[in-house]
């Protein structure tokens, strides 16, 4: 379900959105992109000698962490405007960023990924089956499929992606809400058993009805 908005703008949908917030992406104050960012560094993934897909890379801030020690890195993105961002980056010749909306199949070989990795974007996917069919379609066997998204109590508290404009106008990015249930029974459908769930809460703070968990972080393994 979409998530309601009482008293904000209409939504933008992502594909449009995303043109605006390119330009401020990593500049503006952010705390759910670098929380998440933090806890990718901290999953210690295992990334040497890896072949790597990254979905909805964005700018390519966490590209940038699998790229150092990956063979090989496919990150996709829907908008060609944060792909910008990413390219500038200038990650290596091991990198390929791929124009693509990854609700459709993905331009990805089959069983060719040790880890498939998807942070902050399932939240703008109306439906997450057909997404992690894709994934679990890309990883091979004993692969791992790492995911880290806006906390579902956060999006049930009106949490959702948003920002400034370089003007200084407030925009929200369309956003479907799901649920930790809907995550493991889209994953175990499409073959992936459950290796951890984490809740991560920024450095310092404490957990409370105004303030939940920020992050959801799954990891699973493609079981066959
Ligand atoms: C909040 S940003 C996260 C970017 C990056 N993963 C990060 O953690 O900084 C969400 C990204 O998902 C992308 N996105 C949203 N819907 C998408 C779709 N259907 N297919 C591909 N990318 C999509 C957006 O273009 C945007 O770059």
């Amino acid at each position: 379900m979409s998530i309601p908005s009482p008293d904000t703008p209409d939504d933008i949908p992502a594909g449009i959105a995303y043109r605006d917030w390119a330009a401020v992406y990593d500049s503006n104050e952010n705390r759910t992109r670098d929380l998440d960012a933090s806890c990718l560094i901290a999953a210690d993934l295992p990334l040497a000698g890896a072949t790597v897909v990254e979905f909805g890379a964005g700018t390519g801030k966490n590209t940038a962490h699998l790229a150092r020690q990956a063979t090989r890195v496919t990150a996709m993105d829907l908008s060609p405007d944060m792909l910008a961002r990413a390219h500038k980056r200038g990650l290596g010749d091991h990198v390929r960023f791929i124009e693509h909306d990854i609700t459709g199949p993905w331009p990805v070989e089959p069983a060719s990924a040790d880890l498939v990795v998807g942070n902050l974007v399932l939240e703008h996917v109306r439906d997450l089956a057909p997404v992690l069919v894709e994934a679990a379609k890309a990883l091979r066997p004993g692969g791992r499929l790492y995911l880290s998204e806006l906390h579902p109590f956060r999006q049930l508290r009106g949490s959702q992606a948003r920002f400034e404009r370089a003007d200084g106008s407030a925009a929200r990015v369309e956003a479907y809400y799901h649920g930790v249930s809907e995550y493991l029974a889209a994953a175990q459908a499409a073959g992936l058993a459950l290796l951890s769930l984490d809740e991560p809460i920024e450095h310092g703070a404490t957990i409370g009805a105004e303030t939940p968990p920020r992050l959801l972080v799954l990891q699973f393994v493609k079981t066959a």
